[in-house]
């Protein structure tokens, strides 16, 4: 048991899924987990550990943006023992060719700052991806037929952005979606020598406007969480 998630030793898999909501966790291993068991309830951030294709798995909530992510991130590496981590959720499109519904995956995460910010001071970090996961997850999406882009994302501290000019320096240097995670759930990887990635879908998009109708919502994630268990077991 930590702080934050309230798992006995050993009820944590070495794989672990991270969507933002933990409505999200529920609905995925009811759906995709065989055996699921709740393992955490601790402030209502859900986790459940169950089997996929008789792989271990948990999946648990991450709350929205870097300083929740990185508690339970936190913990899972260094109390659990996660060695693989992969965050599912959504991101705003900011390329044209980047469109609503799309997978990204996220070879890269710019950041303006993650809590582990203060380690490196003047450096600039450059938080990426693990490459057999990335790879792996591209060969699925491939096989499941999402339209899917590789490369840079940037991941924002604020969904309610004031900063116009960030995103338009962000879009001129081709960085496709942004999000809210990924760049401190890499940089905690690299730290202590894991595997990373985040799948994302496409849910709105800072160009056009245009959103996911909530209809399409649960096919989206569907896939996420195929993608990411896929590139897991690879
Ligand atoms: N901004 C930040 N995070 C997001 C967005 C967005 O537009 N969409 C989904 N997650």
């Amino acid at each position: 048991m930590t702080i934050h998630i309230g798992a006995n030793p050993g009820d944590i898999a070495e794989t672990v899924l991270m969507p933002g909501d933990p409505y999200r966790a529920k609905w995925a291993a009811e759906t995709f987990l065989k055996d699921a068991v709740c393992v955490n309830q601790v402030r209502g951030m859900l986790g459940f550990t169950g089997t996929w294709n008789s792989h271990r798995v948990t999946i648990q909530g991450s709350g929205m943006g870097m300083p929740s992510l990185s508690i339970y991130a936190n913990e899972l590496i260094r109390d659990f023992g996660a060695q693989t981590l992969i965050r599912i959720g959504s991101c705003g499109g900011m390329q044209d060719h980047v469109g609503i519904r799309d997978v990204v995956l996220a070879m890269t995460a710019s950041t303006v700052s993650t809590p582990s910010r203060g380690i490196f001071r003047e450096l600039s970090f450059a938080p990426c991806a693990d490459w057999g996961l990335l790879s792996a997850a591209a060969a699925a999406a491939q096989t499941l037929g999402a339209k899917t882009h590789v490369g840079g994302i940037y991941s924002s501290d604020v969904f309610y952005d004031e900063r116009p000019d960030l995103n338009e320096q962000m879009e001129r240097h081709g960085i496709l979606a942004v999000e809210m995670e990924a760049a401190e759930l890499y940089t905690l990887a690299a730290r202590y020598g894991r595997r990373a990635l985040a799948v994302l879908t496409v849910s709105d998009h800072l160009k056009t406007h245009e959103a996911l109708p909530a209809e399409d919502r649960e096919k989206s994630f569907g896939d996420m969480v195929e993608i990411a268990l896929t590139a897991a077991f690879a």
